[in-house]
């Protein structure tokens, strides 16, 4: 990561190259809505690969879902995110803004006070206190503090009284919880074991920016491990420990990464920490494990009257399990993943290139297949990129210098560039540049596939 890198320059090259563009663009935007373009998807599928890889297909007792957006709205009381998923927002009777009371707190205060730790009557009387004023007109004239629900709500069915409403899930754990016994029973699993699952989830955030940081709409990894009361202490560590080393061997630095413990935990919780990046707006949430006790399976069965009980086939002991929960929202991912990968380097001839230093598994295309002059070398180019499109992404480029092409698919991250020159028609062979030493070597033409693919493992 860049020093000097702000969240502009992200937002300006992922517009310009194909990763993110501002949503309903042409109709002026929708505020805080992105749309992931050619470049942004396959990165973004590629994290989502990698998360599923590691925490599904590579740990023991682990099953993959994809639950409903719109569940039953008992789920959001049983979870408690009918009564308790508020923020403390405020309004300026000034310019009829709206913020948050512990966003303005941490602003005032530089930090240094913590309103999570804080009540709504505490928090009202710092803003009295210390005069905080409205950021955006400078006045102080506040509204009392009010709780706002963040669940989007819609109906359903053609009616729209209150019997119908419905929830757009604000987080995808609960689909996770509410079909625990469904997968523990169809795959014969045995505890501890895990359910995870990759999906869309909607807040009504009143603060959402920082381009894809805070958005209303957003994707969310989750993993929830059940396991038995005692035992959650050694998930809890293991999870710890897992969620760090997923983000080290996606090529962050680890000293971009740090775990900062909850000051205030729910009253169910044994503990709960974060894994914050350093990301361009300073250290912020990446992701979360929880120690959340028997409380949501709990929940479940006193709200949906059916049994949340385990029984282990060994001892008969009949049990609801504990739950250690390890979250990450994809698009924050992908945030940290732009930021760590985003380097401008000033080359020998004082020309500055921007080169996106992803890890290659990550990476959108894992080669691009460019003739050196389009007239000679293209038919070779093109047989040669049709065989390789079948084994990974690649991307075919003619247009431009070889150079400029070199450029473009440094700025969008491409580890590998491939050019077919007469060397390959006289001798079958390629160069291969490598995006981040822009090094070349010289394959066969039979290498390339095992070359790359060696390259690309995760
Ligand atoms: N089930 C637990 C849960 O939802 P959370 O801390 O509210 O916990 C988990 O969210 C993760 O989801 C966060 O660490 C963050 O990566 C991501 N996330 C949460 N709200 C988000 C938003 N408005 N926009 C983008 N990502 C968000």
């Amino acid at each position: 990561m860049e020093k000097n890198l702000t969240m502009d320059k992200l937002v300006s090259l992922s517009k310009s190259r194909g990763f993110i563009f501002p949503g309903s663009e042409i109709y002026g935007g929708m505020g805080n809505t992105w749309d992931y373009g050619p470049i942004g998807v396959e990165i973004k599928n590629n994290l989502k690969r990698a998360w599923w890889k590691r925490f599904v297909q590579e740990s023991d007792n682990s099953f993959g879902i994809d639950a409903a957006i719109l569940m039953n709205p008992t789920v959001w009381e049983a979870s408690g995110h009918t009564t308790s998923f508020a923020d403390p927002k405020l309004d300026c009777r000034e310019c009829k803004t709206r913020h948050r009371a512990d966003n303005l707190i941490e602003a005032h205060s530089k930090g240094k006070v913590n309103p999570d730790t804080m009540t709504t009557e505490e928090m009202e009387s710092y803003i009295i206190e210390h005069k905080v004023a409205c950021p955006h007109c400078g006045r102080f004239n506040w509204t009392p503090i009010r709780q706002f629900n963040l669940m989007f709500e819609t109906s359903r069915g053609v009616t729209e009284d209150g019997q119908n409403k419905v929830y757009l899930r604000p987080e995808t754990a609960q689909g996770e919880f509410v079909n625990f016994l469904n997968v523990q029973r169809t795959m014969r699993a045995k505890v501890p074991f895990g359910i995870a699952q990759i999906g869309k989830a909607f807040r009504n955030e009143i603060t959402p920016g920082n381009f894809i940081f805070r958005t209303i709409e957003f994707e969310q990894m989750e993993h929830q491990l059940f396991c038995k009361e005692g035992d959650d202490e050694k998930f809890y560590n293991l999870y710890k420990e897992k969620a760090h080393s997923f983000l080290l061997d996606l090529g962050i630095d680890k000293e971009h990464l740090r775990f900062k413990d909850h000051d205030k935990l729910a009253h169910y919780a044994r503990a709960a920490c974060d894994i914050q990046y350093l990301f361009p707006i300073g250290w912020s949430e990446l992701n979360g494990i929880h120690n959340r006790s028997n409380y949501d399976l709990s929940r479940h069965q006193e709200f949906s009257g059916k049994s949340m009980m385990y029984m282990d086939p060994i001892t008969n002991e009949k049990y609801i399990p504990n739950v250690i929960e390890y979250s990450i929202g994809a698009d924050r991912l992908m945030l940290a993943i732009l930021c760590e990968a985003y380097h401008e380097e000033t080359l020998e001839d004082g020309e500055t290139r921007v080169v996106m230093k992803f890890h290659p598994a990550i990476s959108a295309y894992k080669l691009a297949v460019l003739p050196l002059m389009k007239k000679n070398h293209s038919e070779k180019a093109l047989e040669l990129y049709h065989k390789l499109s079948k084994e990974f992404m690649c991307d075919y480029d003619e247009s431009g210098s070889i150079g400029k092409r070199y450029r473009r698919h440094d700025e969008i991250g491409t580890p590998f560039c491939l050019t077919v020159d007469d060397e390959t028609l006289n001798s079958g062979t390629v160069t291969i540049r490598d995006r981040d030493t822009m090094k070349q070597i010289t394959l066969k033409i039979e290498e390339v596939e095992g070359y790359i693919k060696d390259k690309i493992k995760f």
